[in-house]
């Protein structure tokens, strides 16, 4: 088990080692991000660490100009917006445009007792805060796009799938162990959009890595009805919000692949005795397979009081020893 966002303003003492930096800077400054990598390990006793960086960062390192704005999210200076935007993804060459990523890959796994993950993002959800300029509720612009230039969409994709090869190449050669691709807002795609104008691109990320041998988890949010297609990507591990049962995403997603989720986030907010139950019917549903990784179904809200995270993971743990619930 271990929680989408763990490290991060939650925790105290994130807040007071990160203080006033940007993300962006604080991830380019290796040990630090090294430390803050390890916080929730030590604070949780989660089974493992993530990579205390953003999804944003391989396009810093390719000269987009952009800044994550708390409170808000990902804003980009000049937005894409036609076919002669795609001059301005080149590809990645991770070790001199982001050589801070693998360094602080190299510091937390030398510190590490549990496997560390890394990530990257997935093309929609980068595509999307590269067209809409910032966070967006509807995607209309990114969907406009998609459809009325279907050529400029595709090299799009294609161009932002070798970003995330190279950087999730990068991270594994570092010593990442495992490696996640959130490509958070597809869900927000009808599942023909999906198959046609996404998962190309996704499958060539998956199979991108396949020579490395480690372990490949699949996330996005909203995404019950497309979990059948998104198991044909390639990953190894199908990530699922809360929104549909362990049970019934397991239909969708066969038994070939291990699954996680997906204790709702926002449930972590209210009485202990509903994250009790919710966590207990999360691990019995899952019983019923082998190849479950308990997570949150998306990530740890800043608001979460660190305490019931802790408890949480006493109680996924006691149960994985063979404890009653
Ligand atoms: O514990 C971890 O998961 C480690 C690292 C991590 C961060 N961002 C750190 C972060 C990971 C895996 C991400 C992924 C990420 N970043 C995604 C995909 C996952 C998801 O949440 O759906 C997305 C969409 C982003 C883009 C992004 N970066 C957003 C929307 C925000 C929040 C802005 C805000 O303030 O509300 C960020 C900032 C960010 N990324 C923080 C952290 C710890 C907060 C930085 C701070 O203010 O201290």
């Amino acid at each position: 088990m271990w929680f989408m966002r763990q490290a991060g303003r939650s925790l105290p003492e994130y807040r007071a080692l990160k203080g006033d930096l940007s993300i962006l800077d604080a991830v380019e400054r290796p040990e630090l991000a090294a430390e803050l990598t390890l916080q929730p390990v030590t604070r949780y006793g989660v089974d493992a660490a993530i990579l205390f960086s953003d999804i944003m960062v391989p396009l810093v390192g390719i000269g987009i100009d952009l800044e994550v704005v708390p409170g808000k999210g990902p804003v980009i200076a000049e937005p894409f917006r036609d076919a002669t935007d795609l001059a301005r993804l080149r590809p990645l060459d991770a070790a001199s445009d982001v050589p801070y990523v693998a360094e602080a890959v190299r510091i937390a796994a030398k510190e590490l007792e549990v496997p560390l993950i890394g990530f990257a993002g997935g093309p929609f959800t980068l595509a999307s805060y590269l067209i809409e300029g910032g966070p967006s509720r509807v995607f209309s612009r990114t969907r406009t796009l998609m459809h009325s230039e279907p050529n400029t969409w595709m090299a799009l994709m294609d161009s932002l799938a070798s970003v995330a090869i190279s950087s999730l190449r990068a991270q594994i050669l570092a010593g990442a162990s495992a490696i996640q691709l959130f490509d958070s807002w597809i869900g927000w795609l009808s599942l023909d959009e999906y198959a046609t104008f996404v998962l190309p691109a996704t499958k060539r990320i998956f199979a991108g890595l396949e020579d490395l041998d480690v372990p490949r988890i699949y996330f996005g949010i909203n995404t019950s009805d497309l979990l059948s297609r998104m198991s044909t990507a390639g990953a190894d591990v199908i990530g699922v919000d809360w929104r549909i049962g362990i049970a019934a995403a397991r239909e969708r997603i066969g038994n070939e692949r291990g699954i996680q989720g997906n204790l709702n986030p926002a449930t972590c907010l209210g009485p202990w005795e509903t994250v009790e139950h919710e966590t207990a019917r999360i691990l019995q549903e899952a019983s019923a397979q082998p190849g479950h990784i308990f997570n949150l179904g998306h990530g740890v809200l800043p608001e979460t009081n660190p305490e019931v995270l802790e408890k949480v993971v006493a109680l996924v743990h006691g149960e994985q020893n063979g404890a009653a619930l």
